[in-house]
């Protein structure tokens, strides 16, 4: 089959319609060919109904990337500047946002329009301790809805940024919350606004938010953030919209960024408690350092309660960890991504691993804690609950031209499911009581990997099964966010503690936004 026509159309049913795709791949480029092709159905005759479909652009077909030769590398790496707390009194943290366009300098002398929180890419860092009431006051000087979502964070419904909540251009709100005891962890805020949720985190919002205990076993080590995030720049070094190719596999910016910055130099000239963030829309890291080790200590919702030595760290978007660095001899290192199959479907992508940094390590690791906390594990589920993912089934689009591009938008509303639907704002999915404890089975029957995530709480990987083999959790750990292969099925526990609101969904942002979503009511 040729490149240019492995997606056939078959006008099924509006609910059906979905892109379709063979083993073939796809250039990031030949859309216009596709579109071009001959109608082999009918089309027209689709009821194309009141899905909104303008929030789908597409780049133009000539969009050229910028040569990355251009980006300066191996500088040090910046700290991430803190959001100030403007507060004086005891646990109380009360600062300001302003959501805007403006331009940075990611390559000398080419000025990019981006998205910012506080003029900043990335974000603002945002530092608490647990027990503190946190008041942030948000102003939208977008042309556009925004929310801001605190990722992982406990808070309650109506502060958390739901879609259904949006900051109107030109408004403002203020979100406030407490942050309870025990929820210590590594989280991360960004946009959660219906259908432009990829969109502006590609443009760069997006921010970091830790949450420290006020004493844990190490809580003395000094401590690094490595956010990291992907952009793209076409050759004016501004940010393009999304291809197709974008639509259906995620998007993925060819500069992968820490702190905002490319390829830097990571210094550590002692032990450190570093945080790692993948902030990216779509792109999986397999983080490794040639002559070194991982120590997991903790992953979304915080501490682990045994350290575990690994090799490699795992992150597919939107999870976390924090890490102690164990070089075998003093040193300089590389730290880098490996290869990750994520099934995409139609991203021609070559295997190499990334490079992302030089890394210093000027210390030896002998001795760490390996005992870090204990948490209670949840009582045994008094509910189930049941989540399939899936892509509408394998329905074409062969024959489609220009005057078609509704048709593939179309297609792209409905092609990302959940328990067989796509996202409705106006529809209660799930109800859920509060604080009792779930157990929830989330099962891929599509063909790509899909990150699940649910808001409010922190969950339990209890097992999950893959051809028939169930495999225990190696470690108990606190997430919110956990990958899902293709055939997978994956067991979590878990509890809300507010009533309201709860979105589910697949933390590839573009999936997110094409309805690969789901609210659950919390009553
Ligand atoms: Cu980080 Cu609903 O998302
Ligand atoms: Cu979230
Ligand atoms: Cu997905």
């Amino acid at each position: 089959m040729n490149r240019r026509q492995f997606l056939q159309f078959n006008a099924l049913t509006l609910a059906s319609a979905s892109l379709g795709y063979a083993a073939s791949g796809m250039s990031e480029h030949n859309m216009k060919n596709m579109m071009n092709m001959p109608m082999t159905h009918n089309m027209g005759a689709m009821n194309m109904g009141d899905i909104d479909t303008s929030f789908i652009q597409f780049a133009p077909d000539n969009t050229r990337l910028l040569n990355r030769k251009v980006f300066l590398s191996g500088e040090n790496l910046a700290p991430l500047k803190l959001l100030e707390n403007e507060s004086k009194e005891k646990n109380f943290f009360r600062a300001s946002i302003i959501i805007a366009e403006s331009e940075k300098e990611f390559v000398k002398g080419k000025k990019t329009l981006c998205f910012t929180y506080n003029g900043l890419v990335p974000g603002p860092k945002i530092e608490v301790y647990e027990g503190d009431t946190v008041e942030i006051l948000v102003k939208n000087k977008l042309k556009e809805a925004t929310t801001i979502h605190w990722h992982g964070l406990p808070v309650s419904p109506e502060q958390d940024g739901n879609p259904h909540d949006p900051i109107l251009p030109n408004r403002e709100r203020i979100y406030r919350f407490k942050l309870p005891e025990n929820s210590a962890g590594t989280y991360w805020y960004h946009p959660h606004p219906h259908y432009l949720t990829s969109k502006q985190v590609a443009r760069g919002l997006a921010g970091v938010f830790v949450v420290k205990a006020k004493k844990d076993v190490l809580s003395h080590l000094k401590e690094q953030d490595l956010m990291i995030s992907d952009l793209r720049l076409d050759e004016k070094a501004q940010i393009p919209e999304n291809t197709l190719s974008d639509w259906v596999d995620g998007r993925e910016g060819e500069f992968v960024l820490i702190n905002g910055q490319f390829q830097p130099q990571i210094i550590c000239n002692e032990i450190q408690r570093i945080r790692i963030y993948n902030c990216c829309a779509a792109r999986y890291l397999n983080l490794r350092i040639q002559g070194a080790e991982f120590i997991l200590v903790g992953t979304d919702g915080g501490l682990l309660e045994q350290a575990q030595t690994l090799k490699e760290i795992y992150l597919n978007p939107a999870s976390r960890v924090e890490v102690l660095i164990k070089p075998t001899q003093k040193g300089k290192f590389k730290l880098e991504s490996l290869y990750y199959n994520r099934n995409k479907m139609l991203t021609k992508e070559s295997q190499n691993s990334l490079v992302l940094a030089d890394i210093s390590l000027q210390y030896t690791l002998n001795e760490f804690p390996q005992t870090l906390r204990k948490f209670e594990p949840l009582k045994p589920p008094k509910a189930f609950k049941e989540i399939i993912m899936s892509e509408a089934n394998m329905v074409a689009m062969q024959g489609l031209n220009d005057n078609n591009e509704k048709e593939i938008k179309t297609a792209l509303v409905s092609m990302f499911q959940l328990n067989g639907k796509s996202f409705d704002i106006k529809r209660t999915d799930l109800y859920s009581k509060l604080n009792e404890v779930e157990e929830w089975v989330i099962i891929n029957d599509s063909d790509m990997d899909h990150p699940f995530h649910i808001h409010g709480t922190q969950f339990e990987l209890i097992s999950s099964k893959l051809n028939g083999i169930v495999t225990k959790a190696p470690f108990r750990s606190l997430r919110d966010t956990i990958n899902v292969r293709p055939n997978e099925e994956v067991r979590l526990r878990m509890v809300q503690n507010f009533k309201g609101i709860r979105m589910y969904h697949c933390h590839i942002l573009e999936h997110e936004d094409l309805g690969m979503m789901g609210s659950l009511e919390v009553q």
